[in-house]
């Protein structure tokens, strides 16, 4: 009775708990709509504001509304250096206090886009656990473990716990028939110490057949296995990461400061590569945050020096193989994570997947391709329902074809 109190009041207090957040976001979006603030803030703001209250380039926008009325926020937003240059006393004093630094200007911005923001911001800061999960609901890694092979694993372990009671047991069974021997035989027995009662024992014990032929199967089971492990291991690197030459972490810039991935990676939805970003890039920032630290004292001297950052490159398929960002980020929706894990919470960036081939045709065989919007699927896809009631598949429009990925 008692546990059932208790189900029944913890339930009332999830189910009060949920209507509660529903409804703080609901009255933070009554004003403006915080899911397309949220994408208009992720893709334009975040890379110098934090919604919450922690500083990146320019402040955290928690509060923004009690520190500031709509019609100076859209003037501001539209062209910060209008409302200092206007000699705004508050835009004066922020503009000194973060260091002179610039704010972009979103001229094309009206009230719509920065209601949406704050709404955004709002919501952000009355419910951070709905909202604070970086790449929505879509964080779903696919491919980061190698099934079979760990199955296999699991197998070889079961079978050697079982051999092992099955020693044991044919142990005792041995030592009992032993024993009985020797009560019988006293004659013969006398004299006869342990040792050499246990060696008789292991004798008899090695001589069953049925023993000798599982430990046959079981070694060329062990052998079998590390050579196909070897062989299949050739080449990947799954869990891969080296030691970088600058102690960059993507777990306190993509994680923690919430920068875009994009704003440093600015391939990804235009190109074949990703891009690593150069000196200047950090230099964004870094002109003015922490200067003193020894390891951007490392950035300083590469820009100095005129020389990249040598990082080590973790992610690398063999020449033959051909991958497009672009094709998969920007025409087929995929997220970062599904390949390369949650490096938002990596502080050394580590390879996750295999990528192996099996990998990428495995994905494509069962991921759908996101036809929405995209006129060029159109026909395709009407095609594709006359003869099948399956979706569209990538295998469908030639991801397996081996010509699409190899030179
Ligand atoms: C390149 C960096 C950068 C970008 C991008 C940026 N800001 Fe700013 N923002 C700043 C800085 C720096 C300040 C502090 C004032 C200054 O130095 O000009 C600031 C100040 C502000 C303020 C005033 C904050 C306060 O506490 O009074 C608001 C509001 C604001 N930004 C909104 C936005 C919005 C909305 C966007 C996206 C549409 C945005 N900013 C994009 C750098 C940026
Ligand atoms: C502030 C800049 C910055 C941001 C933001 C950033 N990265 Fe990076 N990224 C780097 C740098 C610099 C490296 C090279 C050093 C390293 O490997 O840590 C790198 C390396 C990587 C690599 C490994 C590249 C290789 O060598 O194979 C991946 C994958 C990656 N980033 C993904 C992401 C994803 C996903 C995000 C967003 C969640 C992101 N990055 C955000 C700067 C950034
Ligand atoms: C959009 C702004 C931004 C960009 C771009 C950026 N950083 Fe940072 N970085 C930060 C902030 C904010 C911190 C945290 C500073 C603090 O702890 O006070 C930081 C901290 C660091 C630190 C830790 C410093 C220390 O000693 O604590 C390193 C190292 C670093 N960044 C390297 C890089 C590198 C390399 C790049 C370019 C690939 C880069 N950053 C680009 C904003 C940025
Ligand atoms: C469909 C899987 C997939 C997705 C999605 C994906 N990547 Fe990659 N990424 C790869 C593969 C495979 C490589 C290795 C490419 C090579 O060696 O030619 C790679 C390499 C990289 C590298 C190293 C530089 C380069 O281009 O070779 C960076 C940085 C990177 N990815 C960042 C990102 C970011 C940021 C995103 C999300 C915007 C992303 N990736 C999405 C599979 C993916
Ligand atoms: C997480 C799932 C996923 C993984 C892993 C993946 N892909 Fe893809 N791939 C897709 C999707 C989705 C598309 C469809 C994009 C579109 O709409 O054109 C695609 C399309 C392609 C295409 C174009 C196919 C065509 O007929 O237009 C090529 C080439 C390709 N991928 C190569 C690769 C290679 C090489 C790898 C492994 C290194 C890989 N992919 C891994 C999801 C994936
Ligand atoms: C979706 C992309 C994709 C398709 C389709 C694809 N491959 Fe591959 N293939 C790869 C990648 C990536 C590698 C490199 C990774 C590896 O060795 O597993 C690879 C490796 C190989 C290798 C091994 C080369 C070596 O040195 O180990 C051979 C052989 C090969 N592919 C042949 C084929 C043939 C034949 C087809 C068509 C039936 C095909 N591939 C279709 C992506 C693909």
């Amino acid at each position: 009775m008692k546990s059932l109190n208790f189900l029944k009041s913890s339930f009332i207090i999830r189910f009060t708990l949920c209507v509660g957040l529903l409804y703080a976001g609901q009255l933070a979006a009554q004003d403006g709509d915080a899911a397309n603030g949220e994408t208009l803030f992720k893709n334009n703001c975040a890379s110098c504001h934090n919604p919450g209250d922690q500083v990146v380039v320019g402040p955290g926008l928690k509060g923004i509304q009690q520190r500031r009325d709509l019609a100076w926020l859209v003037k501001w937003v539209k062209n910060p250096n209008g409302v200092i240059a206007s000699g705004d006393q508050y835009a004066v004093d922020l503009y000194n206090k973060y260091g002179k630094a610039q704010m972009t200007a979103f001229p094309s911005y009206g009230e719509k886009e920065v209601k949406d923001i704050l709404a955004y911001v709002e919501k952000y800061n009355t419910a951070p656990a709905v909202v604070a999960v970086p790449g929505g609901g879509a964080a779903q890694p696919a491919g980061t473990t190698s099934g079979p092979s760990d199955l296999f694993t699991y197998l070889l372990v079961a079978l050697l716990i079982v051999m092992l009671l099955v020693l044991g047991v044919l142990m005792t069974i041995v030592s009992v028939l032993s024993k009985a021997v020797t009560g019988t035989e006293g004659t013969q027995a006398t004299g006869e110490t342990f040792m050499e009662r246990l060696r008789g024992g292991l004798t008899t014990f090695a001589q069953n057949k049925a023993v000798r032929t599982a430990s046959v199967w079981f070694f060329i089971l062990m052998a079998t296995k590390a050579t196909l492990d070897g062989m299949y291991g050739i080449g990947i690197q799954q869990g891969y990461a080296p030691k970088q030459p600058i102690s960059f972490s993507h777990k306190l810039h993509a994680g923690q400061y919430k920068i875009d991935c994009n704003y440093c990676h600015t391939g990804v939805n235009r190109g074949k590569s990703a891009h690593i970003p150069s000196a200047n890039i950090c230099m964004n920032c870094h002109g003015v945050i922490k200067k003193e630290s020894p390891e951007i004292q490392k950035i300083y001297a590469a820009v100095e020096a005129n020389k990249p950052v040598e990082w080590v490159r973790v992610h690398n398929l063999p020449d033959l193989a051909y991958f497009n960002h672009a094709q998969h980020v920007n025409v087929g929706g995929v997220q970062c994570v599904q390949c390369h894990g949650e490096i938002e919470k990596m502080e050394v960036v580590q390879q996750r997947s295999s990528l192996t081939m099996g990998w990428c045709i495995d994905c494509h065989r069962k991921t759908e391709v996101n036809t929405k919007g995209n006129d060029y699927y159109t026909k395709l896809v009407s095609l594709h329902k006359t003869t099948t009631k399956e979706s569209l598949k990538v295998a469908d429009i030639g991801g397996l074809e081996c010509s699409k990925c190899h030179y």
